[in-house]
């Protein structure tokens, strides 16, 4: 098992106004790797969650004031702390969540990248001036922080999903309050700390922890919370998106994905064999921009079943923290149920079983890396996220063919394809219906990119300059009667 250096990171209380929290009731929080408890975090009741939105209020006259150069140093400082632990919080990360150490440390260095990057974003929240229609008038327009936002964050990247939006919110100027998954609080809890540390003020950035709806109803019947910015599953969207039309709160959501891999036969199959393998099994499937359903041109269908099967039949399953390990751990029970359910009803309806099929000789929550051939839109996995190590793959006949398949879905996150032909590669990326595209590449994220979906998938970008732009209100200012010089 896993040791932190730094004890202090591993918080067992709520961040809010500066100051660490208990709670009248708690929630237990375990190792899904093998169900162990590794402590408990308050259970977060109404006058909590004011409490914290009330430190947020107050915090932000004063740190939208502190203009954007000295709120991009305290970032950049947040992000060389991250960089200090990041052992620490791998270690944080595989416990409570499930990956192999060796993803996690990746998962904090693409967290570390968020702060980074809106450390250099925070001072460019650039406004415009345009030229007036009338004599002696001048028209401005600002970009400002919206004020106190709120967080809704996923347990599969418990520390890259909620850089992503601290820090985009921070650097425009806004405040937060964030409420991370309950299964997975402690490494949200420690950003706390190391936030803390960075020197950020009192109330700018708060973590409360406890039930999701209670939380959520919470936040968003506060006036001074202006905006929820949410990750997780399509049918949560929906519900926080009907809160929000309460207030009206601006809200920005990214939600579930169903992500076609196409294999076009033209293609370098080694490399889509690789690109398949990144886009499906980091995080162990566990992703919303995971591959979903993979379609492969029938001259090249048997050959890149063959590389896959060979690839997937390698892939070594285990606890996170033992050497060596490409997949952990699913989620929880419910998690493997599902996966489960959707291999046997694509065997059941037909579909050919090359590698695994079943739970992992590891027993539950270990599931066997799947590959299936002759998957059809009769499966469930088809047409629903799996969210674990399951490679469904159909063959196609065109060009055409691939992109109608490819478009079947209410969602649009993610897509992927492959192939050597220019021409095909802006035609095909033109007509997929997704927020982002992988053209001969499989590994898709990073801080620097506008990520985000359409569709049932969401709306909103985050990261990039997009990701600042979502924090700022536009003001216009006209000035008139002005002397002619
Ligand atoms: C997600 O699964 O929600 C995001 C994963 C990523 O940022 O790559």
């Amino acid at each position: 098992m896993l040791e932190l250096d730094d004890r202090e990171l591993f918080r067992e209380r709520m961040f809010y106004g500066g100051r660490w929290h208990d709670g009248r009731r708690h929630l237990e929080v375990r190792n899904p790797a093998d169900g162990r408890v590794l402590g408990r975090v308050p259970d977060a009741d109404e006058a909590a969650v004011r409490a914290a939105v009330a430190a947020a209020a107050a915090a932000f006259p004063a740190w939208r004031d502190e203009g954007g150069p000295a709120r991009g140093r305290l970032l950049q400082r947040w992000y060389e702390l991250l960089e200090i632990h990041r052992e620490d919080l791998a270690r944080l990360i595989t416990l409570e969540q499930g990956k192999p150490l060796a993803e996690a440390r990746a998962e904090v260095d693409y967290a570390a990248g968020f702060l980074s990057w809106f450390a250099g974003e925070a001072p460019r929240a650039y406004g415009e001036v345009i030229p007036a229609a009338r004599a002696g008038e001048h028209i401005v327009v600002l970009r400002e922080p919206i004020g106190v936002t709120a967080a809704i964050t996923p347990w599969n990247f418990p520390a890259a999903m909620l850089a992503r939006k601290a820090a985009a919110a921070l650097a425009a100027g806004c405040t937060m309050v964030a409420r991370p998954a309950s299964a997975t609080p402690f490494t949200a809890l420690a950003l706390a700390e190391l936030a803390d540390r960075a020197g950020l003020p009192a109330g700018v950035f708060n973590v409360v922890t406890g039930a999701a709806e209670r939380i959520a109803r919470t936040l968003l019947a506060e006036e001074a919370v202006r905006k929820l910015s949410f990750t997780g599953s399509t049918a949560v969207g929906r519900e926080l998106m009907a809160l929000c039309a309460e207030g009206p709160k601006r809200i920005a959501l990214e939600l579930g994905g169903n992500a076609p891999f196409i294999v076009f036969a033209d293609a370098d199959l080694e490399r889509a064999v690789a690109g398949a393998l990144a886009a499906k099994f980091r995080n162990g499937g566990q992703t919303c921009v995971a591959a979903n359903r993979f379609l492969v041109q029938k001259p090249v269908y048997e050959g890149f079943l063959e590389r896959m099967a060979e690839a997937i039949g390698r892939l070594r399953v285990g606890p996170g923290w033992a050497p060596s390990v490409d997949i952990g751990p699913l989620i929880d029970q419910a998690a493997v149920d599902k996966v489960l359910d959707h291999i046997e009803d694509a065997r059941a309806k037909g579909a050919r079983c090359l590698v695994g099929g079943g739970l992992h000789d590891l027993g539950p929550p270990y599931v066997q890396p799947t590959l299936l051939a002759e998957v059809s839109p009769a499966m469930r996995l088809w047409n629903e996220e799996t969210f674990g190590p399951v490679v469904g793959v159909a063959p196609f006949e065109d060009e055409a063919e691939a992109i109608a398949l490819g478009n079947a879905t209410p969602y649009g996150l993610a897509a992927y394809f492959y192939t050597r032909d220019l021409d095909r590669a802006w035609r095909v990326a033109r007509a997929l219906e997704a927020g982002m595209i992988g053209i001969n590449e499989g590994l898709i994220s990073n801080p620097a990119v506008p990520f985000g979906g359409v569709k049932a998938s969401g709306m909103g970008r985050e990261g990039a300059h997009q990701g600042l732009e979502a924090y700022l209100e536009t003001k216009y200012l006209c000035f008139g009667g002005a002397r002619p010089s």
